[in-house]
């Protein structure tokens, strides 16, 4: 066990109807007016908005309605947003939805906060300063009610890139499982995608670390491999939902990379350029990768990958439970191939070039050269 410090300040507020306490919250950590940021429309269908405007009444929160993020929230919706922060004078920002919202509303918490382009926060500048974040979550997948991070695409140079900072993590999260209930099929199996694709970075690609860490990461998979096939069966099982959602959050808050040494997140490099360049959902993106990826890298660490297959499926043998990992997206219907999601095979080397400048950002240049991110793709044709 290697040398960490671990702190995670997100409050967690998890089960059934919790959402009604989100105005209580924000009174109580003397937030006197947010912007109420929001996706398409999920939220108004269900009543959700109506739900927790009434919340933030009771409780005497003003808000300022700020709709329209997109799945993959881009820079120019986010930079409207920082306007209206500003303008409004807004102290906090109420992020209600899927991790695309969050992502986009701690984006604006920190523009809210700066003088210069919130995108430099992206490209590397420090982040010294944020609005708080509260958030209502609807959809299971990316971790971001309990992290760090925040990711957006920049429209125009197709770059999607992220903020990672110890200033964005929620103050306050609202986990209810029953709001999932109405997520589509092809969400919920990206969302599972996504979670386990967020623990498998850290245990194939950590240069040392425990069992503990290793039993964690197989735990979450099983139990994330487990639920989703109840919740394609049956969408509105609530202790499906319940355990998936808390498995989803688990696996990108901290606690399986903590005492690891020298890990990376290679899939999600590579999938944030097929996003950035051809708008596909996020975990449709890890689910082409991440096969592919794991045929690559095998050959560099075939004792994890035999652990993997034994631990995760009960199976012998290094490619075992790469293929059986692979078999089961394809049960869930999430692409495993490029033109699975549309990608024609002859742009790999444009993909690669975008893979390698962000490869270059997260410091994972030296193995991951535009040559590598070609050669892992064309194992996805
Ligand atoms: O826009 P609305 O109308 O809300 O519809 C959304 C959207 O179309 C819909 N939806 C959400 N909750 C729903 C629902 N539909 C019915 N019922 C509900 N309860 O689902 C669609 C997808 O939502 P989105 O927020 O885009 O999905 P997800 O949560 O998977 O977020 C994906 C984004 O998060 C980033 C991804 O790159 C992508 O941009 N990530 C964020 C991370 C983080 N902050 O730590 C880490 C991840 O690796 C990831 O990169
Ligand atoms: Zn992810």
């Amino acid at each position: 066990m290697f040398d960490f410090v671990f702190h995670n300040p997100t409050k967690i507020v998890f089960g059934r109807g919790q959402e009604q306490s989100i105005g209580l919250e924000l009174k109580q950590a003397g937030v006197k007016k947010v912007l109420f940021v929001h996706g398409r429309n999920s939220i108004k269908r269900s009543g959700l908005f109506d739900r927790v405007a009434a919340s933030l009444k009771e409780s005497g929160v003003r808000y300022v309605e700020f709709g329209g993020v997109d799945s993959n929230p881009v820079l120019s919706h986010t930079r409207q947003g920082v306007k209206r922060a500003k303008q409004e004078g807004v102290d906090g920002v109420l992020a209600v939805g899927g991790g695309s919202v969050l992502d986009e509303g701690k984006a604006i918490a920190v523009g809210a906060k700066a003088a210069d382009d919130v995108w430099h926060y992206f490209t590397g500048r420090k982040v010294t300063e944020a609005l708080p974040v509260f958030t209502v979550l609807t959809l299971a997948a990316t971790g971001s009610e309990m992290n760090g991070n925040a990711v957006v695409t920049n429209e125009e140079t197709k770059q999607k890139y992220n903020i990672s900072s110890p200033l964005v993590y929620p103050r306050v999260s609202i986990l209810n499982p029953e709001l999932t209930c109405s997520v589509p099929p092809a969400y919920s199996a990206y969302g599972a995608v996504d979670a386990i694709a967020h623990v498998i970075e850290g245990y194939f690609t950590r240069k040392a670390g425990t069992h503990l860490q290793d039993r964690l990461v197989e735990s979450i998979i099983k139990t994330v491999m487990e639920t989703t096939e109840v919740i394609m069966r049956e969408p509105g099982n609530y202790e499906a939902r319940a355990e998936f959602m808390w498995g989803a959050t688990l696996a990108l808050n901290g606690l399986t990379t903590a005492g690891l040494k020298e890990y990376s997140f290679p899939n999600h490099m590579i999938e944030h350029s097929l996003s950035a360049i051809y708008n596909i959902a996020h975990g449709a993106g890890l689910a082409i990768v991440m096969p592919a990826w794991m045929k690559w890298y095998c050959r560099k660490n075939p004792s994890r990958f035999e652990r993997f297959a034994r631990e995760v499926f009960g199976l012998e043998g290094s490619m075992a439970g790469i293929e059986a990992l692979e078999k089961w997206f394809v049960s869930i219907q999430a692409p495993v191939r490029l033109r699975d999601g549309g990608i024609p095979a002859g742009d790999i080397e444009m993909i690669a070039e975008n893979g390698a400048a962000l490869a270059t950002l997260w410091g994972i240049s030296d193995m991951y050269r535009k040559e590598e991110i070609a050669d892992i793709l064309r194992l996805a044709v």
